[in-house]
């Protein structure tokens, strides 16, 4: 889908272009906690879908996964491979759509997890396109973490007319703000 390229692609091209991360670089706390509950052995492989700025496939790669990581965003993929070079690890970073991404990685796999990735969907179409998707990915009895906004409780919906439109937005490591699009 264009507008979630879109949306993203800019997002971080402005953030890169002024020396900045839009992320932290440190790793979510729950996929390590899954990591740790499954003992996933070492060498397996994972697979990321969303991976932002790499933060959390970057971690798992040091940590001697061997991780596959999809992200929409041509810009995004960059930075990863500038950082993963930076650490001297490897990954097998991938752009696509992950709505298409059966179109690219044929595979299955046992292991995948995606961060903050499904929220951004707006539309519930391209939702359920997307779990159907890394249902696909995954092998029988395959292991999936699935990370979303949301406080569990509250039910709400994004206002789809307005979700690409270009929104002021505090740059949570520096002082500075941004015009984004806000997707959900
Ligand atoms: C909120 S960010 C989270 C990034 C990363 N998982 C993290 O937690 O640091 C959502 C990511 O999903 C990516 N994304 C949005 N729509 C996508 C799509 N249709 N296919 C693949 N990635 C997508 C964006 O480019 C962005 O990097």
């Amino acid at each position: 889908m264009k507008k979630y390229y879109y949306a993203y692609e800019e997002r971080y091209k402005k953030i890169h272009k002024e020396g900045l991360l839009w992320f932290s670089k440190k790793p979510t706390p729950e996929l390590i906690d899954w990591v740790e509950y499954f003992n996933i052995p070492l060498g397996n492989e994972i697979c990321e879908v969303g991976c932002g700025e790499g933060r959390d496939a970057l971690y798992l790669a040091t940590q001697g996964y061997e991780i596959t990581a999809v992200d929409i965003s041509e810009e995004a993929i960059r930075k990863c491979k500038e950082l993963a070079e930076e650490r001297k690890v490897k990954v097998n970073w991938v752009v696509s759509d992950a709505l298409y991404l059966r179109e690219k990685i044929k595979r299955q796999f046992n292991w995948i997890y995606s961060v903050g990735t499904l929220h951004i969907l707006v539309e519930n179409e391209d939702r359920k396109k997307f779990l159907k998707t890394l249902y696909s990915l995954l092998k029988p009895k395959g292991k999936l973490l699935l990370i979303s906004m949301g406080d569990g409780e509250t039910e709400r919906a994004t206002d789809t007319k307005i979700a690409f439109e270009l929104q002021e937005r505090n740059h949570m490591w520096s002082e500075k703000t941004f015009r984004v699009a806000s997707t959900s």
